[in-house]
């Protein structure tokens, strides 16, 4: 008689021995989902580049997080796109701005069921398409993060629960987290997008928001793509200055970056599958190529596994009606 084989199949026998022996489990709370809404526009409009995602007009807001709601996702992360963009960006702190009514639209319709998220950045409202303010044709690091402060302050006024700052401006969350609590708002939560990467996969949404740089790029201030350990600095960096919930973004392409902070961090972790994952999944589909849900489950399941405990992805409500076995 040979030496027992180690017999993992054992554990997969069977449809039910395999549920009992899952690792990981996704559901629609484990979801924040992005919604684009645009000042003036009078009707939803499609998004070339990102098939099924639309920008909604002021008066879609509420029945469109009603939707979500109903699939019982949690959050909802808010992008605005404003009729007019200036040097200062002011349009992103504008207290009748298009993301302070959509917010407070929100609150008053949805208030108690939704958590309302809201991108602090200033690349959809300045004339430079970046994410900072300009000074002597360069991204000024400390000016910006002022302005910044006063979009999330004008966004906790509007009341939003959650401010997610993406300009990856050096010391924004401390600045953001002192002047929110300076005006009273020492409840609202920050959720940086900690180790924001300069990434391709961004592209989609520069169409969908409407906020490329017009000269230069983001090389300044976002994370090389080939860096995991500044990557990692950038995560400490907000640990220290009081962030709530940390991001990694994109996802799939960087799911050691997420391991590595959940390993590392006893910090709330979040990933943020960006639009180019989600493009390059339906193009495929539409090809035929690939299974959407099939595709989009393994992804969601991986970002998870990984180690992220919510995930922001274009796929909330197809990958909601999926787990709940509606599709
Ligand atoms: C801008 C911002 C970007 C994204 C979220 N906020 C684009 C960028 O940095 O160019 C990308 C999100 C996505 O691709 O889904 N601050």
């Amino acid at each position: 008689m040979s030496f027992p084989a180690r017999r993992l199949r054992r554990l997969r026998r069977s449809e039910k021995i395999r549920e009992l022996l899952q690792e990981t489990r996704l559901s629609p709370k484990d979801f924040i989902c992005p919604i684009f809404v645009q000042e003036n526009l009078e009707k939803r409009q499609k998004v070339e580049s990102m098939p099924d995602i639309e920008r909604l007009p002021l008066n879609e807001i509420v029945r469109e997080v009603g939707a979500i709601s109903d699939l019982d996702i949690p959050a909802v992360m808010v992008f605005g796109l404003p009729s007019k963009k200036d040097d200062a960006g002011s349009a992103a702190f504008d207290e009748k701005g298009i993301v302070q009514k959509a917010i407070s639209e929100i609150k008053k319709n949805y208030g108690e069921k939704m958590v309302i998220m809201a991108d602090v950045c200033l690349c959809q409202y300045t004339s430079s398409g970046h994410c900072g303010l300009i000074k002597d044709n360069k991204v000024d690091n400390d000016s910006s993060i002022e302005t910044l402060t006063k979009i999330a302050v004008s966004q906790a006024k509007a009341g939003v629960d959650v401010v997610s700052p993406s300009a990856m401006m050096d010391g924004q969350v401390a600045a953001i987290r002192l002047g929110l609590d300076d005006a009273g708002f020492s409840e609202v939560v920050i959720m940086s997008h900690s180790a924001k990467h300069r990434s391709s996969f961004y592209a989609p949404f520069r169409d969908a928001a409407d906020c490329a740089p017009k000269f230069g790029d983001r090389k300044t201030y976002q994370v090389p793509y080939t860096n995991l350990m500044e990557a990692i600095r950038e995560v400490e960096a907000d640990i220290k200055e009081g962030v709530d919930i940390v991001m990694i973004k994109p996802a799939l392409a960087y799911l050691d970056v997420i391991a590595e902070t959940k390993r590392r961090f006893n910090v709330p972790l979040s990933a943020y599958s960006v639009s180019g994952e989600y493009a390059l999944v339906k193009a495929a589909a539409n090809q035929g190529w690939v299974k959407e849900e099939d595709i989009v489950s393994e992804i969601l399941y991986a970002i998870k596994r990984a180690g992220a405990d919510m995930i922001v992805t274009y796929f909330a409500k197809s990958a909601a009606k999926m787990l709940q076995g509606n599709l």
